[in-house]
């Protein structure tokens, strides 16, 4: 059975501001969602990719990610949640998908060694997500500082997301439709299912705000000597 990659790219981008919707622009010469379908199709362990995209982005996602061919595309929702859920439909419908990787177009620079560990992870669990250790003093508090919460056992959690494809399924369908979700793993901790932490990256910061841009492009744009 395949393993594919989910790339979901339907949001606004309110918060990045700017013309187009962050996806479609452009650091380090190429769209974040060329980096990501290009990141995706060099790993040999993915067989295929589909990208969420809203209605009516066909030919901006074409002049993102040409001249290399066009990734198959299906129209997202109204939240990640529902983007995400469009795209195992379809591939539910394939009926070869064995494990998928559903991961933020937000997130263009994908090590390979991510992908690597990920599907490693799979083996023994029904999903496998890349988090870094919390570093940061954290604290309760509202206008004053109340108590400080442990750090021990805290993780900031990344895509992209592995899961065996009819675990991840059956997760989003006994999710109650009203209730948000800003991952996929919670989903099938929700029913109960194992999901193995393996090592993040901090190159998978995701691109949330103006200032991400600058900064990306200070780091991963220069010259490579
Ligand atoms: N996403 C999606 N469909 C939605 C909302 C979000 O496919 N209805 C995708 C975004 O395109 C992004 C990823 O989910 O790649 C992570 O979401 P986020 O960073 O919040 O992006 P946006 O929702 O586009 O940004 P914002 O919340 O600032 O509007
Ligand atoms: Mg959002």
């Amino acid at each position: 059975k395949k393993t594919v990659a989910v790339i979901v790219a339907a949001g606004k981008g309110e918060r990045a501001g700017g013309d187009v919707p962050k996806q479609f622009r452009t650091v380090a010469g190429r769209s974040l969602i060329g980096h990501c379908v290009d990141r995706f199709r060099a790993h040999p362990g993915i067989d295929d990719v589909v990208v969420a995209i809203a209605e009516g982005q066909e030919n901006a996602l074409a002049r993102a990610v040409g001249p290399a061919p066009l990734p198959r595309s299906v129209i997202g929702g109204a939240s990640r949640r529902e983007s995400v859920a469009n795209a195992l439909c379809a591939l539910e419908t394939d009926g070869d998908v064995g494990a998928v990787l559903i991961h933020d177009a937000a997130r263009p620079f994908l090590p390979e060694t991510v992908i690597d560990d990920l599907l490693a992870g799979l083996g023994a669990y029904e999903g496998a997500i890349p988090a870094l250790p919390v570093v940061d003093t954290l604290a309760r508090g509202y206008d004053t500082l109340g108590e400080t919460v442990s750090r021990e056992g805290l993780w900031r959690v990344q895509t992209p997301q592995a899961f065996r494809c009819d675990a991840i399924l059956s997760a989003h369908r006994a999710w109650p439709a009203d209730r948000e979700a800003t991952d996929d793993a919670q989903m099938l901790r929700a029913m109960g299912g194992s999901v193995a932490i393996v090592k993040g990256d901090t190159m998978l910061e995701k691109l949330t705000h103006p200032a991400d841009f600058a900064l990306a492009e200070a780091r991963f744009g220069g010259p490579s000597m």
